[in-house]
């Protein structure tokens, strides 16, 4: 079977200029191999908290690189370099809110300014777009909170089918979809 290709958005000013080594890409690709059992190819990228740039890259992933799923990390809070949300929103035609509230709920669990993140996802053609922080532990628990409904999301979009390892996540389909 074909990989699926997975768009990884590190959005981070010093990531961006190298004053930084980015963690946050490779923690997502880290969780993404332990979570996925189907073929699938990581298309990376680093870019300033620009809401221009984090757009294109959301665009060109999602529409010359195919990717079924594109997750960002980083931007999401309250300061004013922070545009990730918008920049997303600005790429997708329609918004899907449970992402980002779901996983400030089960963030809040482990840290108070949770609140902070307005973290968000959304449709963009047939790829699916979400939104992290760019705290490199708030990615194992963001992912895991909503990861179960991201095959059938994207299935429901026309995008590809994407199997789980269960023993990381459990992927939830109705029983007319398994
Ligand atoms: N969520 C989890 N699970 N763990 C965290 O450490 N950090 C919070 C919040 N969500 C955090 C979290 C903080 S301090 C901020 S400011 C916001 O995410 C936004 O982070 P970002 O601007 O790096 O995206």
């Amino acid at each position: 079977m074909q990989a699926v290709p997975i768009g990884i958005v590190t959005v981070s000013d010093r990531a961006s200029s190298g004053d930084y080594v980015d963690r946050g890409g490779p923690a997502v690709t880290r969780w993404l191999e332990a979570a996925l059992s189907s073929s699938w190819s990581a298309c990376t990228r680093v870019v300033p908290d620009e809401i221009p740039a984090i757009r294109r890259a959301i665009e060109e992933l999602c529409d010359s690189e195919s990717c079924a799923l594109v997750i960002t990390t980083g931007g999401t809070g309250p300061a004013p370099r922070d545009v990730t949300p918008e920049a997303t929103e600005a790429a997708c035609s329609r918004m899907l809110p449970g992402f980002g509230e779901l996983m400030r709920a089960v963030s809040l669990k482990s840290v108070p300014t949770a609140i902070l993140s307005r973290q968000t996802a959304g449709v963009r053609g047939r790829s699916l777009v979400m939104n992290l922080p760019g705290n490199p532990s708030a990615i194992a628990d963001c992912l895991a909170a909503v990861f179960a409904a991201v095959p059938y999301a994207i299935e429901l979009i026309g995008g590809p089918r994407l199997e789980t390892n269960p023993t990381v996540v459990q992927a939830f389909r109705p029983p007319h979809a398994r």
